[in-house]
């Protein structure tokens, strides 16, 4: 089976194609158009330059996509796109696209959820992972703990009260004045700097839930700087370095702990905050020591943040399952929940 797999639901506007047989799936072609450049001088995305974005390059990047993976649109089986969660303006780029796609081509359609796709990234590397599986899903919007007991079947077992992780990356970035995304210039200056030079608080660790709270890490972080720094050199690196170990840290303990209670069989990370190096060794070493037996899944970097080879995965899936929507009835959804 081919699949198309397109994601708009932020501000990368992507397109991949993939191969899908017997639940392995090899990645044809895989583009992605980056709009950082345009919204670093915002600090952050700017949802309607977004969608204009992603109107302009769209069609360049679906022709790039066919023609690197020398797919003619004839033997295109299946369309996935990305429907929610995400910004409305930008996710109704693709969905459109896919819809006029299936009724030009006669294709069938895949509505993917792009936290499912997130989670996906995952069976690229990995297509035998035995369940149940517990997945840290941590990225720019959302922080969870989610029990996967079958395919598409989810349960949530802890979530963020406030900031996501990555949010929380892209916070302290902008209060260090580092740049835009925030997590990969953390991790590079708190590679270069001490974890245990200044301590941040781990938030909601003395809790006995899998809930997680990075908002007031933030702020700790803001007030230390001031109180401490005013008008003097701010240590950037040795910050960075202690910012990164506290989130660190709890990602890792409650994900550790509710992999015990629950017995899994598999730990996996998914998300863009899934791409920093410094969380996936140290959720490594744990599990080797506390958890020996217990698989650990991390998705290719290449998949980590906003793709469309991500969605084409979690696509086949569906599409395995015979999960299409007619394109009459394909509609955005800035606010699906999965689960
Ligand atoms: N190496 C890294 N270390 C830490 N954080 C990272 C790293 N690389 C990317 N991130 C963070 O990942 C986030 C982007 O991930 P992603 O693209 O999955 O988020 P999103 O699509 O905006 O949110 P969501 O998927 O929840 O809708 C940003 O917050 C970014 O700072
Ligand atoms: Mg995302």
């Amino acid at each position: 089976m081919i699949i198309l797999g397109i994601e708009t639901s932020c501000d990368e506007t992507s397109a991949s194609l993939v191969h899908g047989q017997a639940g392995k799936v090899k990645i044809l072609s895989h583009v992605i158009a980056s709009q950082i450049t345009t919204h670093v001088k915002y600090g952050g995305v700017v949802p309607e330059v977004a969608a204009r974005q992603h109107v302009i390059k769209i069609i360049p990047v679906l022709d790039s996509t066919l023609k690197q993976a020398k797919v003619k649109p004839k033997n295109i089986d299946v369309i996935a796109v990305t429907r929610g969660p995400g910004l409305i303006t930008s996710l109704r780029v693709g969905t459109q696209t896919a819809k006029s796609l299936s009724f030009a081509w006669n294709k069938k359609i895949v509505g993917v959820n792009h936290m499912e796709g997130h989670i996906y990234a995952n069976w690229h590397d990995h297509p035998n992972t035995k369940f149940p599986v517990l997945c840290l899903v941590v990225s720019g919007g959302h922080t969870e703990l989610i029990l996967m007991t079958g395919h598409g079947q989810y349960q949530l077992i802890g979530r963020t009260r406030d900031d996501a992780a990555g949010e929380a990356f892209d916070k302290v970035a902008k209060i260090l004045q580092i740049g835009y995304p925030g997590g990969p210039m953390i991790q590079k200056l708190a590679a270069q700097g001490n974890p245990s030079k200044f301590s941040f608080p781990r938030p909601m660790l003395d809790q006995d839930n899998y809930d997680f709270s990075f908002s007031g890490l933030k702020t700790s972080v803001q007030y230390f700087i001031k109180k401490e720094f005013a008008g003097k050199k701010v240590p950037v690196n040795d910050i960075c370095a202690g910012f990164q170990q506290a989130v660190i840290d709890v990602l890792s303990e409650k994900t550790i702990s509710a992999s015990k209670k629950l017995k899994v069989k598999n730990i996996m990370l998914a998300g863009g905050v899934a791409a920093n190096s410094a969380l996936r060794n140290h959720l490594d070493k744990r599990i080797n020591k506390e958890l020996p037996g217990t698989g650990y899944l991390v998705p290719p970097l290449s998949l980590c943040t906003d793709n469309a080879g991500m969605i084409a995965v979690a696509g086949y899936h569906r599409a395995t399952q015979k999960d299409f929507t007619p394109w009459p009835k394909l509609a955005a959804d800035p606010n699906w929940e999965l689960i």
